[in-house]
């Protein structure tokens, strides 16, 4: 089949109701039509998600925000127009017509317009938003590659497109504009500096109480293999007798002879580190090893986002 072929069948098995994997340029996406409550309820089944955590629909227009959304504020408007498509979300008032499954029964809405062409093939064929949780079973980590879907998911999606790795990694960025001052949900592909330089002071609510962000657990994005976020060389030997692993943010200065060691980026680069991550650590989860020991990152811009994915990792069982 040719690509266009290809995403021809996705849009018809989203038109029917069904299922479709698709990438994005954050991560795959377990995608159905957004005005289709039977076909959103199968993805939370599939997902095992709770039904009080909410899903972003993903739209190839961002004039579809004003059919969506009772009203755009203007800062909302500003980081739509800079960064659309791109890995930010906006949360908004809902208009009515969208489902009540899509949004868990909340009165808003988060949007937001991928940079993938598959993506965005994919929404306009089939004429609809597309309702898309990352396409990974509740609380494991999100794919970045189609082989992650396929090796979770396979047997119960209708279709996997392979677009390749996701170039940024991370997911999205969410920032919802419900209150006064813009507030930060989640860190992700579009950097806090990058959204600062657009609009004034955006509110970072603490991570274990974020009433606004049904979805931001605490224990989240975590492998089955315990992480700690505790590397440092002076640690060098303190393992060495373990069964553990390395997740490393870059290039070590002396050589690590005991332990399988993954390095996010040889330079320190967290734009590469960020596309590396999830593979990563899928990879030393695969090992069966007792422990990952993580290396801190600098937690300036997509150092953010790795971070804040880490830390939830890390608080697995807690
Ligand atoms: O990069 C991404 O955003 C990926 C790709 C596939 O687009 N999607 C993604 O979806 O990460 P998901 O479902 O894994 O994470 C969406 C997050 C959840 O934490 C959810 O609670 C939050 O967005 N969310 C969705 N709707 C919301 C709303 N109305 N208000 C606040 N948070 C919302
Ligand atoms: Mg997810």
């Amino acid at each position: 089949m040719t690509g266009d072929q290809t995403i021809h069948r996705a849009a018809q098995i989203i038109k029917k109701g069904g299922l479709v994997a698709f990438p994005t340029e954050t991560v795959y996406g377990l995608g159905a039509d957004a005005f289709n409550p039977l076909a959103v309820a199968r993805i939370f089944e599939v997902k095992r998600r709770p039904y009080f955590d909410p899903l972003i629909v993903h739209v190839a227009n961002p004039s579809n925000v004003e059919k969506l959304a009772k009203e755009t504020p203007s800062n909302a408007k500003k980081l739509i127009e800079k960064f659309w498509p791109g890995p930010l979300t906006v949360v908004l008032l809902k208009e009515e017509k969208i489902p009540d499954i899509v949004t868990a029964g909340l009165p808003t809405l988060a949007i937001r317009m991928p940079n993938h062409p598959m993506a965005l093939a994919l929404i306009e064929e089939c004429n609809c938003p597309i309702a898309a949780p990352s396409a990974n079973p509740f609380g494991y980590l999100s794919p970045t590659t189609a082989d992650h879907v396929r090796d979770q998911l396979s047997d119960q999606v209708d279709l996997i497109l392979d677009g390749g790795p996701c170039p940024i990694g991370v997911e999205s960025t969410i920032v919802s504009f419900l209150d006064k001052r813009p507030m930060l949900l989640r860190p992700g592909g579009v950097s806090l500096e990058e959204i600062e330089s657009v609009i004034a002071k955006v509110e970072i609510p603490p991570i274990e109480n974020r009433p606004s962000a049904p979805g931001m657990f605490p224990k989240h994005y975590a492998p089955r293999t315990p992480i700690i976020l505790d590397w440092s060389e002076k640690n060098l030997d303190l393992y060495k007798d373990r069964n553990i692993g390395l997740l490393l943010f870059q290039q070590p200065k002396h050589h690590l002879k005991y332990h399988p060691v993954e390095i996010l980026s040889m330079k320190g680069n967290l734009r590469e580190a960020a596309a590396n991550l999830f593979a990563a650590i899928r990879r030393l989860d695969a090992l069966h090893l007792d422990l990952i020991v993580a290396e801190p990152i600098p937690e300036v811009g997509l150092g953010r986002a790795i971070m804040d994915r880490l830390r939830r990792a890390a608080s697995r069982g807690k």
